[in-house]
C-alpha cells in the first residue's frame, strides 16, 4: 500500500501538478515566477549558502540524469573500479556541499529577524525537505554501497516503467525505508515546485544577457541622490 503510493501516486501527481500548474502560474502570473531573492537585506551568509548549495547540487543531479539518460555507458564506465571509486567521492563530495549550503541558508534565515519576516511558509518547507533530500542521499551514498550502480539497475528501469505507464514496482519495493524516504522526497519536491520559488529552477536565464544593468538610485535623507 504504502510502496504502490510512494512510487505510483506520487510521481504521477508530482507530474501533472508540474505540467498543469506551472504553465498556469507562468501565464497568470508571471511576476511571481522567481526566485525571490533576498540579496538586498543580506549577501555574505546568501553567498556561503548559495553557492555551495547550487553547485552541489546541480552536480549531483547530472549524475542522477545521466543514469536515466544514458544507462548503458555510466554501466560501461562503472565498470572501471577507479573510475566507480572517483564518480563515487566526486558525488558525495557534491552532496556534502549541497548539504552544508543547504543548511547555512535555513540558519541564514532563522538568525535574521528582517529576512524571517520575507520566509514564507512554502519557503521552509521546501528548505526543510532538501535538506532532508541531501542527508538522505549522503547516507545512501555512504550505508549502501555502491550505489551509482545499483540504481542504474533499479531506479532507472523503474523511471523507464513510469514513463511507459506501466509502473513496476518490483524494482524498488524491496529496498530500506531510507530509499524510500529519499523518493518520495524527490517526488514532493517536484510536486511543489510549481508552488513554491524553486519553479525559478525552469527559468532559462539566457534573456539576462541581453538586459541593461538594473540602476539603484539610493536616496539620502539630506535629499541627495547616489547610483550603485
Ligand atoms: C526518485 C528519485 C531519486 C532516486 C531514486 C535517487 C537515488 C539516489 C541514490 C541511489 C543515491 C546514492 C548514489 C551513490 O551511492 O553514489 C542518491 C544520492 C543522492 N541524492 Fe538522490 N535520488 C533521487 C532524487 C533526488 C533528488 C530530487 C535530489 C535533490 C534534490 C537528490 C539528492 C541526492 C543527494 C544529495 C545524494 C548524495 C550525493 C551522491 O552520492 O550522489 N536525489 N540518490
Amino acid at each position: 500500500m504504502l510502496d504502490s503510493f510512494i512510487f505510483v501516486v506520487m510521481p504521477y501527481a508530482a507530474l501533472a501538478l508540474m505540467i498543469f500548474v506551472t504553465p498556469y502560474r507562468y501565464f497568470s502570473n508571471r511576476l511571481t515566477w522567481t526566485a525571490y531573492s533576498t540579496q538586498f537585506l543580506e549577501r555574505d551568509k546568501l553567498f556561503w549558502g548559495s553557492v555551495p548549495w547550487h553547485f552541489g547540487i546541480l552536480l549531483v543531479l547530472l549524475g542522477h540524469f545521466a543514469g536515466v539518460v544514458c544507462p548503458h555507458g555510466m554501466a560501461r564506465l562503472l565498470a572501471n573500479q577507479q573510475m566507480l571509486v572517483l564518480l563515487e567521492s566526486i558525488g558525495l563530495a557534491a552532496g556534502l556541499l549541497a548539504l552544508l549550503g543547504s543548511v547555512m541558508l535555513l540558519l541564514r534565515r532563522i538568525n535574521d529577524g528582517t529576512l524571517k519576516r520575507v520566509t514564507f511558509c512554502s519557503d521552509w518547507v521546501l528548505l526543510y525537505l532538501l535538506i532532508m533530500q541531501a542527508a538522505t542521499g549522503i547516507y545512501i551514498a555512504t550505508f549502501m554501497r555502491w550505489g551509482s550502480v545499483w540504481y542504474l539497475h533499479t531506479a532507472v528501469p523503474y523511471f523507464y516503467s513510469l514513463l511507459s505507464f506501466k509502473p513496476e514496482l518490483g524494482y524498488v519495493a524491496d529496498f530500506p525505508l531510507i530509499f524510500k524516504l529519499h523518493s518520495a522526497g524527490a517526488f514532493l519536491i517536484l510536486a511543489l515546485l510549481p508552488f513554491t520559488k524553486l519553479v525559478h529552477l525552469l527559468f532559462w536565464p539566457l534573456a539576462f544577457l541581453r538586459d541593461p544593468p538594473i540602476l539603484y538610485r539610493w536616496r539620502s535623507q539630506r535629499g541627495n541622490s547616489r547610483d550603485f
